[in-house]
């Protein structure tokens, strides 16, 4: 097992200095970028990502991000689903009645939330966006939920900082962000190392290797006889460097939630909610 190997510091006047990625090992093509991420955005894994997601209980994902802003004196209305996906997250709580916004940075990602909202009778609004700079007006939310590590796919501490400060941005004086970054079981006790599924013509295997303080995903499926395979790329950051890193973007750390035992599931162990101020 690699170690991770960055170190952070935040001098006060909150410059970033970093010690360098150690690489231990190669991924299938896949090469960070040393001077920021090649963000993209998911590719074809949006064909297939609700096959590969579909047990995961969204309303609980809602329940806690809703709890996790009531705790912190936020009254929610208006939310905003960074990084939303194929939209679950946005859909449940459009259902439950909040005026609810998404953006993401695939485009193919976003064209299965909106269909997913048309079949439900649901309006959600949906923009492609990026992270750094979400196409959505200043205090337009009580609250942005950025859930399933997905800030981890930018590569650069001064990204992070940037979409960090932006989202804080995004919500009203009293709002909150409620944030999930990759949590270091995952990478550190061996949780999930690969993963194969099997559901009728559906095929899907996912591998990942630790890089130092990178983790490369590897997914391959097939499906009706197509087989394709893509990698995707996420830094890791420990809670010190995320702490630091939330206050770099002028946000307070007002709570930081484990996920289980409140989602009494095994694959909760280890996640936590960030819940940050302005
Ligand atoms: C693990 S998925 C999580 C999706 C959704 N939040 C969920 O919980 O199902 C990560 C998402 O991050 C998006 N993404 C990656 N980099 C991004 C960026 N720079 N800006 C916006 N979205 C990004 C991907 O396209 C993908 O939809």
């Amino acid at each position: 097992m690699c170690r991770i190997s960055a170190r952070l510091v935040v001098t006060s006047h909150n410059r970033l200095d970093w010690g360098s990625h150690t690489t231990t090992g190669r991924g299938d093509g896949v090469v960070p970028s040393a001077t920021g991420s090649s963000a993209s955005g998911y590719r074809r894994y949006a064909e297939v990502y609700d096959l590969v997601w579909k047990a995961a209980p969204y309303d609980r994902f809602a329940d806690l991000c809703l709890d996790a802003a009531t705790r912190a004196g936020v009254g929610v209305r208006r939310v905003v689903d960074a990084a939303c996906g194929t939209g679950s997250l946005a859909v449940e709580l459009a259902r439950r009645g909040y005026r609810t916004t998404g953006f993401d940075l695939s485009r193919g990602m976003l064209e299965r939330a909106a269909a997913k909202c048309r079949a439900m009778g649901l309006h959600v609004g949906f923009v492609l966006g990026d992270l750094r700079a979400a196409p959505l007006t200043e205090s337009c939310a009580d609250l942005v939920v950025l859930l399933n590590a997905s800030l981890n796919y930018l590569l650069e501490p001064a990204e992070v900082v940037a979409a960090l400060g932006h989202l804080g941005r995004l919500v009203r004086p009293h709002g909150a962000v409620v944030l999930e970054p990759l949590a270091a079981r995952f990478l550190h006790q061996g949780y999930e190392p690969a993963r194969h599924l099997a559901q009728g013509a559906f095929r899907l295997d996912a591998s990942y290797e630790l890089m130092g303080d990178l983790l490369v995903e590897r997914v391959a499926w097939s499906i009706d006889g197509h087989e394709v395979v893509e990698s995707y790329c996420q830094r890791y950051y420990d809670d010190e460097q995320m702490e630091a890193l939330v206050g770099a973007a002028g946000l307070v750390v007002a709570e930081r939630r484990p996920m289980y035992p409140a989602l009494r599931v095994e694959p909760a162990r280890g996640r936590t909610l960030w819940v940050a101020v302005p």
